[in-house]
């Protein structure tokens, strides 16, 4: 398997052949879901909320971005990997933001970066793409302004603000972005964006109308001990009660002295000391 770039995402909008992406944090997760054959794995900040136990995608840092992508890498060497750039670290001078960037792709070794905003970050967002580093726009409901949003609240419902989503889309793609996430949009705006530009769109909550899908590594899998249903999610396993099963038989046979039994047990003769880590 060769990792997907940012050419054959292109003709793949216009085969009509959907994208898939998901986030990833770490090693076992990004293998999982290479072997999994997932298009693109996204090193989301979303990263904060279900890794982290932050309440928003704030907090985290370039060194959290860094260390995390630098994981996910080493786990999937034949995936094209996507890394957020986190919050303020792209909205000051270019210098800083290319700083951010490089550190993200040299020490984290993603193959590009996503960044949220539209026409405002048009100039930021160019000067990554003239340095040769593919980015990813994010539109729509963008968690790190989520206290100016005043909430996580879908967009595009009156005519205004879907004027203003349609230009920050078109602005991005005159940017040189090489795809646009959509997240919590209506149906409708979606896909009138997604028919308005040439690269591909990948919806999070925007419907059926769009060039590819990305939910967040927890929410598809219920990795998590008190989940909580949204609407615009499909769950389809329910790791987080396998987890706390597994964890309660494990205390309960050692409480119960089950475990150890005789085939895990060591004694003169045995040689082999197979499974440790080193
Ligand atoms: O951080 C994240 O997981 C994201 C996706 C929801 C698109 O930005
Ligand atoms: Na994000």
């Amino acid at each position: 398997k060769r990792a997907l770039n940012i050419v054959k995402m292109k003709k793949m909008k216009q085969e009509g052949n959907p994208i898939t992406m998901i986030t990833a944090y770490d090693y076992p997760s990004a293998k999982l879901a290479e072997e999994a054959d997932i298009d693109i794995i996204l090193v989301g900040d979303s990263l904060g909320n279900v890794v982290l136990g932050y309440d928003s995608t704030i907090p985290v840092t370039t060194d959290d971005i860094v260390y995390h992508t630098r994981s996910v890498a080493r786990a999937a060497g034949n995936t094209f990997i996507v890394a957020d750039l986190p919050f303020m670290t792209y909205h000051g001078s270019i210098d800083e933001t290319l700083r951010t960037v490089r550190r993200i792709m040299q020490e984290g070794h993603a193959h590009a970066v996503k960044m949220e905003g539209g026409a405002e970050i048009a100039l930021q967002v160019q000067s990554i793409v003239q340095a040769g580093v593919p980015v990813l726009g994010h539109i729509g409901l963008t968690p790190q302004s989520v206290n100016q949003i005043g909430g996580y609240r879908v967009q595009g419902k009156d005519e205004q603000d879907a004027r203003r989503l349609m230009e920050d889309a078109k602005a991005l793609e005159r940017a040189g972005v090489f795809g646009i996430v959509l997240e919590l949009v209506t149906e409708e705006v979606a896909e009138a964006i997604s028919k308005a530009v040439s690269v591909p769109t990948i919806g999070i909550g925007a419907g059926r109308r769009v060039d590819g899908q990305v939910l967040v590594f927890h929410d598809v899998l219920k990795y998590d001990s008190d989940y909580r249903e949204k609407r615009f999610v499909k769950t389809y396993a329910d790791i987080g009660a396998e987890i706390r099963q597994g964890i309660a038989a494990y205390v309960n046979e050692v409480k119960t002295r089950q475990f150890p039994a005789q085939e895990h047990v060591f004694n003169a003769e045995d040689t082999v000391i197979a499974g440790l880590y080193g």
